[in-house]
């Protein structure tokens, strides 16, 4: 037998767990549980202060409110996020225009852009703008128009996939929508030299367009819609705001929460008794 397959972990480690002997602690074991209670706690509370910071919280970017609210007039798309949200119904209102007054933004900059493809930037507008669950993605920003942004958002599968299929037949002559535009004219022209062609060319593949159209403001992923671990750009407004859970998720870094005070103050008494 070669040295090409080596054994198992489990057969390396029959007993991969210690069986727990129910013998008195001893003092060195009850010092260490004490000042476990007496460090762990404080530190794991800043943790949780240091999370929480980055749940139900708006980037500090162009249009959005300094704190999310409810917001009752959302308009069109954009109101899945009517009970709590990080836009104004007037940001809502112009997600939906054309050279709207947010950003002089032309999606038509190669000629017309189909209205099933729109939907998808009038969405991934909505989401940008009104969504306060994108907290453990914001990043620094080198504009002059924004401190903030956001960077690798775990975008669903799903919503990526059908960004990219019903933006097949769109054109553009960019990859990167946030640098190298012609603005003299006031909007986003093509740059010199820059061809217009379809979407499945610039973008060969959703990854590539999901990644790369705002410059790594989301990230393409294998999770699945309703899998609390991916942020649905679309979502069923009689349904609660599925992002809500997915931020909690990626703020406490994917770990289980930290043991709560009482589980810690119930192993201080026989930790201190042991000390005697
Ligand atoms: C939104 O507000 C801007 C600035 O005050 C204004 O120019 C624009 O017309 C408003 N848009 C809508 C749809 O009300
Ligand atoms: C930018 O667009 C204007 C027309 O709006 C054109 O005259 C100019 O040559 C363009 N500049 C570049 C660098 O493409």
């Amino acid at each position: 037998m070669s040295c090409a397959h080596p054994m198992a972990p489990e057969a390396q480690h029959p007993l991969r767990e210690e069986p727990w002997l129910p013998v008195p602690p001893s003092r060195a074991m009850a010092v260490t549980l004490a000042l476990l209670v007496l460090v762990a706690w404080p530190a794991a509370t800043a943790g949780t202060v240091t999370r929480d910071s980055l749940l139900n919280t708006c980037m500090s970017a162009k249009h959005h409110k300094e704190k999310p609210g409810p917001e009752g007039q959302l308009y069109g798309q954009c109101v899945l996020w009517k009970d709590n949200a990080c836009c104004t119904a007037n940001t809502s209102q112009e997600a939906h225009e054309d050279q709207s007054y947010l950003y002089n933004f032309n999606w038509d900059h190669c000629g017309a852009m189909p209205q099933k493809c729109k939907r998808h930037f009038i969405q991934d507008t909505c989401l940008y703008e009104c969504s306060p669950n994108l907290g453990p993605w914001i990043d620094q920003a080198d504009n002059t128009w924004r401190k903030e942004r956001i960077r690798d958002v775990p975008l669903c599968q799903e919503d990526c996939e059908q960004w990219w299929e019903d933006c097949q037949d769109a054109v553009t002559c960019k990859v990167n929508w946030h640098k190298g535009w012609n603005w003299t004219s006031g909007t986003n022209q093509c740059p010199q030299g820059a061809m217009c062609q379809k979407f499945k060319f610039v973008f060969p593949t959703a990854a590539a367009l999901c990644e790369q159209i705002w410059s790594g403001s989301y990230r393409y992923t294998s999770h699945h819609r309703g899998s609390g671990r991916c942020i649905q750009m679309w979502f069923d407004p009689a349904q609660e705001n599925p992002n809500v859970a997915v931020a909690q998720y990626y703020a406490r870094g994917n770990a289980p929460p930290s043991p709560p005070l009482p589980v810690l103050l119930a192993l201080l008494p026989p930790a201190l008794l042991a000390l005697l």
